[in-house]
């Protein structure tokens, strides 16, 4: 055998132990993704029911029953401000009565009823919700909230508020300060199953992520995590020490930190400290090209850009709507390839093609509500109805309005559960005349 022959024959043994080790590989990834997708499709380790999925003592039992009934007094144990830019602040918050504090699931918020100034010397109760941001724990519950800026003004134009509770938080409340909180609620939550899941927050939608990322590296830390956080500028990035010193722990947890605004002067050094960071904002174009294939559940929350741009988006890649779970912090309609089901009670979903006749009894008023209109809230408040109201997204339960007559249908399930014989004006529209208490 000459020196080439050997030469050749070693190359090939060489060529043949690679092709092996990469067949190898690709069957064991192919069976991991076939097992998770098995269970994706029987349901069996993704999708428990809140009440399968969560340990007896780790939270309550059903996520639709409160901990507690109507509003507990918290106070605030510490406040501490959470962003470079300085908009951005965490309330810690602590039962007043000295009771226990009920766990929760991650992603689900808290509702507030504050008194706010108001003219004359008097004060006005308004509602709002906020979401826990950190792990349950049986210490403290956390919010992290923003203030909310006035809208840009046309040249000219009078100066519009800022939001009102936001700012109340910000610069009214301090250590020791006292809060009416309503029990933790929500269905937008991580279930502790097995799969991969895919975070996605853009600007303050990060508050629930941050309590999906603590818990699951806390309790599953094994799990396969990955967070894509959108922001203009790395100012605006809230809680970033703690992400990264996460990041840096658990192998498991992938962030990915995503700039849609161009960069400032101050800001190059700062950035290039971060890894993985993208300078695009959140699409499925850089979900493609960063994500391994593999059956995910996504998680959304964010602004309504973000959200309208991104749910159709993943049902166009292929991820199936039950693997969707998305919330807005306000009024958003998510246009989706399977429309969200109605509450029993309540109309089914299909076309609604005509006007209808609203009455709102009690304010002695008939309107005209037409289809493509918004909300049942919109339209009393368009016509000077007086009609509670705090989050506008179904999550509060301010706006429960009783239905003397007709039939209304929700644009998506509200959070909040109405009493029978009720809606949520601000998530229904009407699918006959309706009469209103209100
Ligand atoms: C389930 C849920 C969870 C949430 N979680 C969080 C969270 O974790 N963190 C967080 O920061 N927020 C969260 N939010 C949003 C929060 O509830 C509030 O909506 C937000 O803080 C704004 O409330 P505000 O009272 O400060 O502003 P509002 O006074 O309600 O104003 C809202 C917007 O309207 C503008 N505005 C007010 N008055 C006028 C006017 N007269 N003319 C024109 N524009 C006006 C304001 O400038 C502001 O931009 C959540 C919402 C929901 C529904
Ligand atoms: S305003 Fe909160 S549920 Fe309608």
């Amino acid at each position: 055998m000459t020196s080439i022959t050997l030469l050749q024959w070693i190359l090939g043994a060489l060529l043949l132990q690679v092709v092996t080790l990469m067949a190898l590989a690709f069957v064991r990834h192919w069976q991991a993704y076939t097992a998770l997708r098995t269970a994706a499709i029987k349901g069996g380790v993704e999708l428990p029911s809140p009440a399968e999925a969560a340990p007896a003592d780790a939270a309550p039992a059903d996520a639709d029953l409160p901990a507690w009934a109507g509003f507990r007094p918290f106070r605030v144990r510490a406040k501490t401000l959470e962003d470079a830019a300085g908009q951005v602040c965490s309330f810690e918050l602590v039962p007043d009565d000295g009771g226990p504090l009920p766990p929760f699931l991650p992603g689900q918020f808290l509702t507030f009823r504050l008194e706010l100034p108001a003219a004359q010397g008097n004060t006005a109760a308004v509602v709002r919700c906020y979401s826990l941001s950190d792990a349950p724990n049986a210490d403290a519950y956390r919010v992290t909230i923003k203030r909310a800026p006035a809208p840009v003004q046309a040249a000219g134009s009078l100066a519009a508020a800022t939001g009102a509770v936001s700012h109340f938080f910000h610069d009214q409340l301090s250590v020791g300060s006292l809060l009416q909180v309503r029990a933790p609620a929500g269905r937008f939550h991580l279930d502790r199953g097995q799969a991969p899941v895919v975070l996605i927050a853009g600007g303050i939608g990060i508050t629930p992520m941050l309590s999906m990322v603590n818990s699951a590296m806390q309790e599953q830390p094994e799990r396969e995590v990955w967070l894509f956080y959108g922001v203009r500028e790395a100012a605006e990035l809230v809680m970033l020490p703690q992400l990264q010193a996460l990041a840096a722990r658990h192998l498991n947890f992938h962030l990915h930190l995503c700039f849609s605004g161009p960069p400032s002067t101050a800001e190059p050094r700062e950035r290039a400290a971060l890894v993985h960071q993208h300078h695009s904002r959140i699409d499925v174009r850089l979900l493609r090209s960063v994500l391994p294939l593999k059956p995910y559940h996504f998680y959304l929350c964010g602004p309504t850009a973000l959200l309208v741009s991104l749910v159709p988006a993943l049902e166009g890649w292929g991820v199936a709507g039950e693997r969707i779970h998305f919330e807005a912090f306000g009024p958003a309609s998510i246009p989706r390839r399977k429309a969200a089901v109605s509450p029993p009670g309540l109309a089914a979903d299909g076309p609604v093609a005509e006007p209808f006749a609203v009455t709102f009894a009690s304010s002695g008023k008939t309107c005209t509500w037409r289809p493509g209109l918004s909300s049942l809230l919109d339209l009393a408040e368009a016509n000077g109805i007086d009609v509670a109201s705090g989050c506008r997204s179904g999550s509060c339960g301010s706006c429960q309005t009783t239905i003397r007559a007709g039939q209304v249908r929700y644009a998506h399930a509200p959070d909040h559960t109405p009493e029978p014989g009720t809606c949520l004006l601000c998530v229904s529209t009407p699918v006959s005349a309706v009469t209103l208490d209100a």
